[in-house]
């Protein structure tokens, strides 16, 4: 059973104050015990276990080798790199640009904080495996090739990355073909890591600035869908900052209310609803030499974004984020540990922005400073790191404890290094998928899906709703992983 810490900092009235100093002592040890920059580390490490296309010398996870090498033959293009975004062996353009903005926007918040802890280059290589391989999917004005591979084949089949020999058909957008969604995302992914490459390749940060010049972002190509208005919004916000372009605050003002912006409240953060991150990132704006109309549209968006951080802090009096009993943010069975994680980052960089402000956040429930919400993200991240009922670590690699058959094609079966021999479709699913052996290569770094709304969690490989990791659970978490680990430790966490 789990004894959680503030139930025992909540008995310390009752003991003497000897008991007291050891009480706060184990509290200490307990709360130390957790290394963020190790977690930070291995964090970055995943991205590297799943790269596609061939891979440098420098490449540290030495289970996995060159894979896809033909990618985009069919189509004469070339389409060869980028990552794998889950268990599976299909590049799917959307989520893959989704994981690259929010790296991004982890380095260009805490870009102290992950050069503080040795990992600076690490976390620009990640970024760049994923830029490098959009501006090879956008070889021309107007088309983006979104994805590669097909999911209904590649989920019949249990094969390494370095094996498969299912389709590998590239898919495109263009103006035949709308998908404003991931050319969106594609954007909004560009633009960010082009501010992360500013000062250190500016050439390489020119060339993916402008990107959007073939992005309807704000040229509004595909007027008739829905559904992708987050994205637009998302897109011009980012784009805004790494360029300064007016027209794109412009277009984020003048469509805040038509696109939902300053409408929606909702209690989510994801790669499908972003409205809480297109919130946050306009709430965080500097608001001087704007006009009152657009101060006042910002307000708007801000009173939005508190919602949601008000809702993850269970301080809205009708709407919160629903709680497992072990403390966890519960979103949905399916990969829960992606809402969380996602939204950590929200909540760390506004909390963040209120200290710099100098404010509070007004909620329902109560006023919460910005040292409340950092509590707050830490209690989350050391539930995820081991601090559970389970005593788990959901990030892999963790020790002590931590899922040992992450539902991981490449992870699951004998490492290309170690045999070569040719492993089949329905090979690996009996030879692999099928036995109840812990996974032969440990993919560090991952986050899994994690347990359910009653903290449970059971480690099988076919309960993918629990032991599948995706990159963009922990992409997120690189940011708040290098602000938790600080560039000194931050006082204001210390348990009182
Ligand atoms: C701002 O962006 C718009 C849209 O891409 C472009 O037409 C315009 O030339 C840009 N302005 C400047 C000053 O770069
Ligand atoms: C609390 O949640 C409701 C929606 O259930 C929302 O209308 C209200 O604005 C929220 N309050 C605050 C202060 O955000
Ligand atoms: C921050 O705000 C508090 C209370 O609103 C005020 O007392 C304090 O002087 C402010 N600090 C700075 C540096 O402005
Ligand atoms: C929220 O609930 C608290 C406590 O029940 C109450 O004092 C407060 O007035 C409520 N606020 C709103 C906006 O309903």
């Amino acid at each position: 059973m789990y004894f959680g810490k503030n139930a025992r900092v909540e008995e310390m009235p009752k003991y003497n104050s000897l008991v007291v100093v050891i009480l706060i002592l184990t509290t200490l040890a307990f709360s130390e015990s957790f290394n963020y920059g190790d977690a930070l580390s291995k964090s970055l490490l995943y991205f590297e276990a799943q790269r596609s296309g061939r891979l440098p010398h420098t490449q540290r996870v030495k289970w996995r080798d060159n894979s896809g090498l033909l990618d985009g033959l069919e189509q004469g293009v070339d389409l060869v790199g980028g990552y794998y975004d889950a268990g599976d062996n299909v590049k799917f353009g959307l989520p893959m640009a989704y994981t690259i903005t929010l790296l991004s926007w982890s380095v260009v918040q805490y870009r102290d904080e992950i050069g503080g802890a040795g990992e600076l280059d690490t976390a620009l290589e990640a970024i760049k495996w994923g830029t490098d391989y959009f501006i090879k999917a956008h070889p021309q004005p107007h088309v983006l090739w979104a994805q590669v591979g097909d999911g209904d084949t590649d989920h019949l089949c249990w094969q390494r990355p370095e094996d498969m020999t299912t389709s590998r058909r590239a898919y495109k957008v263009d103006e035949e073909n709308p998908g404003s969604e991931v050319a969106a995302e594609t954007a909004a992914a560009m633009a960010a890591a082009s501010i992360v490459f500013s000062e250190t390749k500016p050439h390489y940060s020119r060339l993916l600035g402008r990107y959007d010049e073939s992005i309807p972002v704000v040229k509004g190509y595909y007027p008739s869908a829905s559904g992708y208005k987050d994205e637009l919004l998302w897109a011009a916000l980012w784009l805004y900052k790494a360029t300064n372009n007016l027209t794109y605050f412009n277009y984020a003002i003048q469509n805040g209310d038509s696109f939902g912006g300053t409408t929606w409240a909702i209690a989510e953060f994801s790669w499908d609803v972003k409205y809480a991150g297109v919130q946050a990132i306009a709430a965080m704006l500097p608001t001087e030499g704007k006009s009152e109309e657009a101060k006042k549209i910002l307000k708007q968006y801000r009173s939005k974004a508190e919602f949601y951080i008000c809702a993850c802090l269970n301080k809205n009096n009708s709407t919160n984020v629903k709680r497992s009993p072990g403390g966890l943010l519960y979103t949905r069975r399916w990969n829960n540990l992606q809402y969380v994680s996602n939204g950590l980052l929200v909540l760390t960089a506004y909390s963040d922005h209120l200290s710099w402000i100098n404010q509070s956040l007004e909620c329902e429930g109560g006023v919460v400073g910005w040292q409340e919400i950092l509590s707050f993200v830490k209690s989350q991240t050391d539930y995820i790191l081991g601090a559970n009922p389970m005593g788990v670590s959901y990030l892999v690699g963790v020790e002590p404890s931590y899922p040992k058959r992450v539902h991981h094609r490449g992870a699951s079966a004998v490492s290309y290094r170690d045999s070569k021999v040719f492993v089949g479709c329905m090979q690996g699913y009996y030879n692999w998928l099928l036995r109840e052996a812990p996974n032969p290569n440990v993919l560090v770094g991952a986050l899994v899906g994690g347990p359910d709304l009653y903290d449970h969690f059971r480690d099988s490989r076919f309960n993918f709703a629990q032991t599948e990791a995706c990159t963009y659970n922990t992409a997120s978490l690189v940011g708040v992983l290098a602000k938790l680990n600080g560039p000194t430790p931050n006082k204001s966490l210390s348990h009182k």
